[in-house]
């Protein structure tokens, strides 16, 4: 079977992209089951566009202050990642909120990962605001996007153990490892076997 498509969109440091490309590097495209054929931010000069450039990958960028209305920006966004015709498109570390428009075009087929257990800590702050509360479990969640905060239906989640001398930076750090590993092993689950999302409930094939 071909690979599948993949789009990464990213806004930060890229770790996450960068575990799908040693993973698919390592694997090899047919193994593994999809390609990434494009990164695209919502910012320029960070390291997510400067690993994507490293490993040869086309990039673009749609910054929301480029456009006259919050609509627009999000119709130019879905129109650039339409144009490299993904099966899947991965929202790693991407952090803006995508609107009508791209849900129209990419919903059901686009996939978030978040740092803590949800339905708790959705939002920008999900590590600090897990560490304030006082969990004593966090972690990460890999989901399909609906038109909420992080509220679309869950693929995975990895659980990770907060210390007491944890700071957000020191916690996110851990979760992030886990995270990198959930989500290089969901995305070439659902490109390798397909999915179907029933309710809330998203069954791999
Ligand atoms: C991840 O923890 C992601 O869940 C969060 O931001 C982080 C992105 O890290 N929203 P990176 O850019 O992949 O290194």
């Amino acid at each position: 079977m071909a690979a599948k498509r993949l789009v990464v969109l990213v806004s930060g440091s890229g770790t996450n992209l960068q575990a799908l490309l040693d993973a698919i590097a390592a694997t090899g495209t047919e193994a593994y089951g999809a390609e990434i054929v494009a990164v695209g931010a919502d910012r320029d000069g960070i390291e997510g566009l400067a690993r994507a450039e490293r490993a040869g990958l086309p990039t673009f960028v749609r910054k929301v202050k480029e456009y006259e209305s919050r609509e627009e920006w999000d119709a130019a966004l879905a129109e650039a990642v339409a144009s490299y015709e993904p099966d899947l498109v991965v929202s790693a570390g991407f952090m803006k909120i995508v609107g009508k428009e791209f849900l129209g075009r990419f919903g059901g087929r686009f996939v978030n990962t978040h740092p803590a257990l949800l339905p708790s800590f959705p939002g920008a702050h999900g590590v600090r605001d897990a560490l304030a509360y006082g969990a004593r479990v966090t972690g990460c969640t890999v989901h399909f996007v609906d038109d909420g905060v992080d509220t679309g239906p869950i693929i995975a989640q990895g659980v990770v153990e907060v210390r007491d001398e944890d700071d957000e930076s020191a916690l996110h750090e851990r979760i992030k490892e886990v995270e990198r590993r959930l989500l290089v092993d969901v995305v070439g689950r659902l490109a390798r076997n397909g999915y179907r999302i029933e309710g809330r409930k998203v069954v791999i094939q």
